[in-house]
């Protein structure tokens, strides 16, 4: 597995790759590699000819200095975790070439707008803003490739294929579904600094989603279902919403039809997010 963190030798290293024309696979990661990024290489793997994945902690996407010290970081592991599924190429770019300014802000900002100020983009001023920029670069230093993103961050997902759209990289993006612990928890790297109480609170998250789609109801019982299951198994709510999967807009009690539910969260101060397929009948 080749090591690179110049930017200009990855760059090179994707573009002979193609002109070889083989498909590039991509994976961004920012390292705190866990099952759930494994499933990601294996299916650009799958997907793709070669496959590079990058780790790089992006400061721009934090909003609090104290989440991005807590961080988990783990890179002799995520190097050994991307060798053991096939990655071909890991890149690890330094502060100072993803954004030269730093700390100073970066004049240059990809926004999406009303789609990244909702939801974790309401909890969390700025983040897709820093998530978007960051793919930007990402997305242009790899040039045309496939990229493949976990649907747990599915509101990331959605603002990344705008971009996509809006500023025409040459990319195709793969949503891959989430990987669960067995007793449900969703995989994240956050994962690691819960409590064992608060591991067991976590699940409330996934417990208000089957929950959720275990009902055909209107949007808005289905979003009184959600929170009353979070509140009673101790999760902070930040928000139980009902969307449409593709504009991410919340659900009206008129509509039917297949829907997102969307909950996140804080346990032991630690946020936390989840989402899964529901049904809604209109009232
Ligand atoms: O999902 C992540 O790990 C990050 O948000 C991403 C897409 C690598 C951008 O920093």
């Amino acid at each position: 597995m080749l090591e690179l963190s110049d930017i200009e030798e990855w760059r090179s290293f994707a573009s002979d790759q193609r002109a070889k024309g083989l498909v590039v696979g991509f994976v961004p990661t920012m390292g705190a590699l866990h099952a759930g990024h494994a499933s990601l290489f294996r299916a650009a793997k799958e997907h793709s000819d070669v496959v590079v994945a990058s780790l790089f902690v992006n400061p721009r996407q934090f909003d609090r200095r104290d989440d991005l010290e807590k961080y988990p970081r783990t890179p002799e592991r995520d190097l050994a975790l991307a060798l053991e599924c096939g990655v071909d190429c890991v890149v690890s770019p330094s502060l100072t070439d993803m954004w030269p300014d730093y700390p100073a802000p970066t004049p240059t900002t990809v926004s999406v707008g009303e789609l990244g100020e909702r939801f974790e983009g309401a909890g969390r001023p700025g983040h897709f803003d820093g998530v978007a920029s960051v793919v930007a670069k990402l997305f242009t230093i790899t040039g045309p490739c496939r990229s493949f993103f976990g649907e747990k961050d599915f509101q990331q997902l959605a603002v990344i294929r705008q971009i996509v759209r809006d500023l025409a990289f040459a990319v195709e993006v793969v949503g891959c579904p989430i990987v669960r612990d067995d007793d449900g928890l969703a995989l994240s790297s956050r994962n690691v600094t819960l409590s064992l109480a608060g591991r067991r609170r976590a699940l409330g998250l996934s417990h208000a989603l089957t929950a959720a789609a275990k009902v055909a109801r209107p949007a808005s019982i289905q979003r009184a279902v959600m929170h009353e299951v979070l509140e009673n198994e101790g999760v902070e709510v930040a928000y139980a919403e009902v969307v449409d999967p593709l504009t991410l807009l919340p659900s009206s009690d008129a509509e039917s039809g297949p829907r997102r539910a969307l909950v996140a969260g804080f346990v032991d101060g630690v946020r936390l997010l989840d989402n899964g397929p529901v049904s809604i009948v209109g009232s």
